[in-house]
């Protein structure tokens, strides 16, 4: 829905049509890259691969419900550092989880792997002394390490590179796994890495021990990426394993990926800009266009080319030094523009005021909140497309999706953009009852590095016990 009235200068307005013409998404080109999408998650699994990878991760099967135990819980995410101790009780699908969160600093995701790794190793060492006291046997640990690993065992992790703005040398290429556990025995941390487990395997095991219903798992947040249960049969490069074709795996799509090559995705030039500037140019094409780490970017940059090299000229005669600073806006700014209920977008008014130094005038304040739905329903579309593709490549025409992740949660709209691209993308017909599910329902997930990660390792000793690893 447009904003914007006549009243604003015609300049502006053009600025508005022109955004509109560089990021909408329209059903046919939905259409278009969701086919190749799936071409290419097929292209993945081949013996020579493709740009997604498609990553085996050991887990095998879904929960039954009758998992037991304690295991502790670690997930390694952007902001906050997670443990979790969870026990899986007697009582079918029933669970107890205690949680600390501890904050990741800034400098942790670009510094050296060894304090990276210690400082893991002391929030762990923390919260076992807090709620453990005394332990006699190692406590099994899923570990939530959501980038993209190759895995010859549920418990090794081989870093194929760092997403989402990490940028730690020494790590890509090598096992994380000994890295971590040299700081845990430095420190006699009385822990032993179970399963090393992608959030959105997490959030599809978590999902799936809920609701059977569950087929994929999906992450919209920081990141975007998505897990979803294949035959071994179709995935020709565990083909020398020789696994009878309908074991059933996890694969952890990675589909961030997508289009690195350029084939299909609209890219605009703010695209093009955020990967050149970004520390792994030409990798995760797709996740720099829908994730949450880069919707606040793609805006202000946007917000910077319009004061300097339209005729627009917005923000005229202001001070933009704040908005200049990389990175300075995050999708929650986005998300409050969106979000502003008032006619006169007085909220945004404020944001802009004490966020950056800067007052926009009304029209500004129109080209502004159209831009931000512009950014945010092209990401919903366009994550849409990703799902449809899972489905299309399974021949799923229902299922459910458990979905987690910042975006999916807080951002305004973005569940109701993504649901109308489905219905568009595979020729749903319409409701007739408004209540109605559709055939595939994206659905809040649970939790996955918590419950899930804990699952994963309850699956991996249960394996091992009747000796299938
Ligand atoms: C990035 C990571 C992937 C993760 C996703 C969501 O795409 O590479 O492993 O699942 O972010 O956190």
């Amino acid at each position: 829905m447009a904003v914007y009235s006549r009243s604003a200068p015609k300049d502006l307005l053009d600025e508005i049509k022109h955004l509109e013409e560089l990021f909408a998404i329209d059903t046919t080109k939905l259409k278009e890259i969701t086919h190749h999408f799936a071409d290419e998650l097929t292209k993945g699994l081949s013996v020579h691969g493709g740009s997604i990878p498609m990553n085996p991760t050991w887990v095998m099967s879904k929960p039954t419900g009758h998992e037991t135990g304690e295991y502790l819980t670690l997930d390694m995410g952007g902001t906050n550092l997670r443990v979790c101790q969870v026990t899986l009780t007697e009582q079918k699908s029933e669970f107890d989880i205690i949680q600390s969160k501890f904050r990741m600093r800034e400098e942790l995701k670009t510094g050296v792997a060894e304090e990276l790794w210690e400082y893991i190793a002391d929030c762990l060492q923390q919260f076992i002394k807090t709620y453990h006291g005394d332990v006699t046997n190692k406590i099994p640990l899923g570990f939530t390490f959501s980038y993209p690993a190759t895995q010859n065992y549920i418990d090794e992790g081989i870093l194929q590179r760092w997403t989402k703005g990490f940028d730690i040398a020494g790590v890509e290429g090598h096992d994380v796994v000994p890295m971590f556990e040299a700081a845990l025995s430095q420190r006699g941390v009385p822990v032993k890495l179970t399963a090393l487990v992608n959030d959105t395997t997490g959030a599809l095991v978590a999902s799936a021990y809920a609701d059977p219903k569950v087929k994929i798992g999906c992450i919209f947040g920081t990141g975007c990426n998505a897990a979803y249960i294949e035959d071994c049969g179709s995935i020709p490069k565990l083909a020398h394993l020789n696994l009878a074709p309908d074991t059933h795996m996890v694969i952890n799509c990675e589909w961030g990926a997508f289009d690195n090559e350029g084939k299909v995705l609209p890219r605009t030039p703010y695209d093009i800009s955020i990967d050149k500037g970004s520390p792994r140019p030409g990798q995760q094409a797709f996740e720099k266009m829908v994730a949450g780490l880069y919707l606040g970017e793609i805006f202000r940059l946007i917000m910077v080319d319009l004061h300097d090299n339209h005729d627009a000229y917005i923000f005229a005669g202001q001070d933009i030094s704040e908005l200049r600073k990389p990175y300075s806006l995050d999708s929650a700014f986005l998300a409050a523009i969106e979000e502003d209920p008032s006619k006169n977008l007085s909220n945004t008014l404020e944001l802009f005021q004490t966020d950056l130094n800067i007052s926009p005038n009304a029209p500004e304040l129109r080209l502004i909140r159209r831009t931000a739905e512009l950014i945010g329903t092209r990401a919903a579309r366009l994550s849409a497309c990703g799902v449809a593709a899972i489905s299309i490549k399974k021949g799923y025409a229902t299922c459910h999706v458990g979905a987690d992740g910042s975006v999916f949660q807080k951002y305004p709209h973005f569940k109701a953009r993504g649901a109308q691209a489905l219905r568009e993308i595979l020729d749903w017909p319409e409701k007739e009852d408004p209540g109605e599910e559709d055939p595939i329902e994206i659905l809040p997930a649970e939790d996955g590095s918590g419950v899930g990660a804990a699952l994963v390792a309850a699956l991996t000793l249960q394996r091992i016990r009747d000796g299938n690893m």
